[in-house]
C-alpha cells in the first residue's frame, strides 16, 4: 500500500466482510464499480459523544464513468472518499468498492516519490515479479492514458504540479487499478494544469472503460466532464443528477444564499 502519492488497496486490505454489500460482491455483473447503501461514519468526541460525519448515504457509480462530488467545505467528501478507499470504517451501512482501487491525494508535492517518471510509475510494479520489459510496457502504457509519454526521463522535481498529479493517476493505471478516488487534485492548479488533470483521467477510463473515477472537486466549471455528479451537505447526500443538473442546482443555492444575506 503506497501512502505516498497514490496508493493501490492490495487484496490482503480488503474491506472487513461487514462492510461488502452482500448482493454487491458481484458488482461486475451488476454494472456498478461504487455502492453505497445507508452508509454512516461517526467520530467519538471527548465525553464519549458520538458526532455524525457521513449520514445515510446511498448512491452507486456505474463502471467505466468518471462521476464528480462536490459540496461545501466541511460536508464530508474527503471523509466520504476515505471510507470507501478503506482508510476509515463505516460505523454501519454497506460498501462496495470494485478494487483494485487507488486514492490520489490533493497535494501534488506528496504524489511522487522517485526521481523520475518511469521510475516513480514503475514503483508499485516492483513486488509482482514482472520482465523489465512487461514492466517497462505497462509504465509506457498508463502514461500514454495520460499524455505523459514525452516525460519518461523527466526528473519529477521539474513537473508542475498537474504533472505530477497525472504521473501519480499513471502509476495507479500501470497496478491495474480499476476504481481512482481522487480528493481536490486541482485545487493547487493553474487552468491549464487544472483542465490537464481532468483530461487525463477522462482518458484513463479508457476505449473499453474498466476504470471508473470518483473526483471530488469544489471548481463547477469541472462539471461539464462529468458523466453525473453527487452533491452532499452535512454529511448527506441531497443530490445525484447529470452534471449539468448539478451545476443547476448549485447555482440555485449559491442565488438563494446571497438574496438571503442581502435581504
Ligand atoms: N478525525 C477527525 N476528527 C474530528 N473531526 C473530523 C475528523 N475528520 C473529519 N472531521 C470533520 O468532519 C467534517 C467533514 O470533513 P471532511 O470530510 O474533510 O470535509 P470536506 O472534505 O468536505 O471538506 C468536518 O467538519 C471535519 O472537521
Ligand atoms: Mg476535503
Amino acid at each position: 500500500m503506497r501512502l505516498v502519492r497514490s496508493f493501490t488497496v492490495t487484496p490482503h486490505l480488503l474491506s472487513p466482510p461487514h462492510s461488502i454489500h452482500p448482493s454487491r460482491i458481484d458488482g461486475i455483473e451488476s454494472g456498478v464499480a461504487i455502492e453505497c447503501s445507508n452508509l454512516n461514519y461517526s467520530i467519538t468526541k471527548k465525553q464519549r459523544k458520538l458526532v455524525p460525519i457521513l449520514r445515510d448515504c446511498s448512491f452507486s457509480v456505474p463502471l467505466g464513468q468518471l462521476w464528480m462530488l462536490l459540496g461545501p467545505n466541511g460536508c464530508g467528501k474527503s471523509t466520504l472518499l476515505k471510507v470507501l478507499a478503506g482508510l476509515l470504517k463505516p460505523t454501519n451501512g454497506h460498501v462496495y468498492v470494485k478494487r483494485p482501487k487507488s486514492f490520489v491525494f490533493q497535494n501534488p508535492d506528496h504524489q511522487v516519490v522517485m526521481p523520475t517518471v518511469e521510475a516513480d510509475v514503475a514503483f508499485g510494479l516492483g513486488n509482482l515479479n514482472l520482465t523489465h520489459d512487461e514492466v517497462r510496457s505497462k509504465v509506457a502504457k498508463a502514461l500514454d492514458a495520460v499524455g505523459m509519454s514525452n516525460y519518461l526521463q523527466r526528473p519529477v522535481q521539474t513537473l508542475s504540479g498537474g504533472q505530477k498529479q497525472r504521473v501519480a493517476i499513471a502509476g495507479a493505471l500501470a497496478e491495474a487499478c480499476k476504481v481512482l478516488l481522487l480528493d481536490e487534485l486541482t485545487t493547487f492548479l493553474d487552468e491549464s494544469d487544472q483542465f490537464g488533470v481532468i483530461e487525463a483521467v477522462k482518458n484513463s477510463l479508457g476505449d473499453s472503460r474498466d476504470v471508473t473515477a470518483l473526483w471530488v472537486t469544489h471548481r463547477l466549471e469541472e462539471l461539464e466532464y462529468a458523466d453525473g455528479a453527487f452533491y452532499m451537505e452535512d454529511g448527506k447526500i441531497v443530490m445525484q443528477a447529470d452534471g449539468v443538473s448539478i451545476l443547476n442546482f448549485i447555482k440555485n443555492r449559491q442565488s438563494s444564499y446571497i438574496e438571503r444575506i442581502n435581504s
